[in-house]
């Protein structure tokens, strides 16, 4: 087979500013050792996130031309109304300015105290959204989804038995909806299994709970189904799509991921009363159902990209960018989780550095080093991210796993930039004996790893 390549040339480029070893020691200092508090100028390869990072195609940008900013009614809405359409099928599509926006007004109306809300893993935001209203968040992660280093095609499936159990132990009632997310960003970018979609379906139906999916990374999802699930192999990425959301009565999704946009998001619902509340709040705090928080050209590009983002040259070429690293890494030795995700690489700190115990933050320091190696930025998804302090001890409650992503943005870097990549955490990894642990100096009481400070020990 010959090489994949990008599918599509460049038109605009952004320069990128070098610094010195010596420049980002200080750089991060200055930054309290957060790779979210440094400058984006101050980066070389940015891989903080995939989200809203994503380089627009020329027909995008003519769609921005073509946005319609009318206040009510926008031919823009329209146009972004009948593409969510297409691939969710769902009744009510309410556009939201991110994912976060949608996950607010959806857990404001369903939480509160006494609820549970279960998923495969939220994301932090999803998990802040639910706990800010009193409810509990729950995660049901599969079992092969908890060991980095096990290899199998579908590692972001919810536990079904666990799931049953837990319903009929906290009581159908006290649970508003049933949450998967695709693909599973906190546990390694991995994919769920149509299989799984459907026991899920199966259950929710037996105890009569709602049934959504946090869809942020749903064509990639989908093009893992096509590859590795039987009976996927002929079908098209669009119709495993719309196969996919035939299963579900809703979802929250943050267009700035698998939409190829830099902004947006989307509520889509099939219970009309519901959808009536929820159209009520986003008056309130994101603006007309008609725009819902964005401007007419933004709902333009989001249409435009949701075409893209289906196309499975596309798809290829994305899935197989985030694999070609992980071969990279796993050929030098480099512990990531197995195998590669979706969007991003995550390399496994309690393999990495298992001399850094996790109250001394190992994924941070590996954060760090990366940063001042090479300029890179990522960022931990670990006990920083997800650690919790016991209320009687004060100690802290590790994560499941310590883990560091490198989020890979769409159709921004090529295959040199993903070498460079590559080198600067194969030198990490040579040297990760030296690395050594973090305290936190300074932190909010929530999603504190956004503005924490730290310091080394
Ligand atoms: N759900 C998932 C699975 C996400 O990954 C994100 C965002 C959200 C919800 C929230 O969407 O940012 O548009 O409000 N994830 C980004 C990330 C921030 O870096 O993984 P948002």
């Amino acid at each position: 087979m010959k090489t994949i390549i990008e599918p599509f040339k460049i038109k605009s480029v952004e320069p990128i500013k070098f610094t010195t070893k010596e420049e980002r020691v200080k750089i991060l200092q200055d930054a309290g050792y957060n790779t979210f508090l440094i400058r984006s100028e101050d980066v070389i390869i940015d891989l903080l996130t995939d989200s809203g990072t994503s380089a627009m195609s020329s027909e995008q940008w003519s769609g921005i031309m073509k946005g319609d900013e009318s206040y009510a009614g926008a031919k823009s809405f329209f146009r972004f109304e009948a593409a969510v359409k297409k691939i969710t099928n769902h009744k009510f599509i309410i556009p939201t300015h991110q994912g976060r926006a949608a996950e607010k007004i959806l857990f404001s109306i369903l939480g509160g105290k006494g609820k549970y809300f279960i998923s495969n893993t939220f994301f932090d935001t999803t998990r802040a959204n639910i706990e800010f209203t009193g409810a509990e968040a729950v995660d049901l992660l599969c079992e092969e989804g908890k060991h980095p280093e096990l290899k199998a095609p579908f590692k972001g499936n919810m536990d079904v038995n666990v799931l049953d159990e837990f319903i009929q132990k906290v009581g159908k009632e006290n649970i508003p909806l049933v949450m998967l997310t695709i693909t599973n960003n906190s546990g390694g970018g991995q994919p769920v299994s149509m299989q799984n979609i459907k026991e899920v379906r199966a259950i929710c139906n037996k105890h009569n709970i709602p049934f959504f999916f946090d869809a942020c990374r749903f064509a990639e999802n989908a093009y893992f189904i096509k590859l590795r699930e039987e009976g996927y192999k002929q079908k098209s990425v669009p119709e495993i799509v719309q196969e996919m959301f035939s299963y579900v009565d809703g979802s929250t999704m943050s267009a700035k991921k698998d939409s190829l946009v830099n902004i947006g998001g989307w509520l889509s619902l099939n219970d009309e009363e519901l959808a009536m509340k929820c159209r009520n709040l986003l008056i309130v705090t994101e603006g007309f159902p008609t725009y819902g928080g964005l401007a007419g050209r933004d709902l333009e590009a989001i249409a435009q990209g949701l075409e893209e983002v289906v196309d499975e040259h596309y798809l290829q070429y994305r899935i197989r960018s985030i694999e070609y690293l992980g071969e990279k890494l796993l050929n030098e030795g480099v512990p990531i989780i197995e195998p590669p995700g979706g969007h991003a690489i995550y390399l496994d700190a309690k393999r990495f550095t298992p001399h850094i115990p996790p109250e001394h933050y190992p994924g941070q320091s590996i954060v760090c080093e990366l940063y001042i190696e090479g300029g890179l930025r990522t960022t931990e998804i670990g006990s920083v991210m997800f650690g919790k302090y016991d209320k009687q001890t004060g100690k802290l409650i590790p994560a499941m796993m310590e883990l560091v992503r490198l989020a890979i943005p769409r159709r921004v870097y090529t295959q040199s930039h993903i070498d460079y990549v590559a080198e600067v955490v194969t030198e990490v990894y040579k040297m990760r004996n030296k690395l050594k642990g973090y305290k936190i100096v300074y932190e909010a009481p929530i999603l504190r790893h956004f503005t924490a400070r730290f310091q080394p020990l």
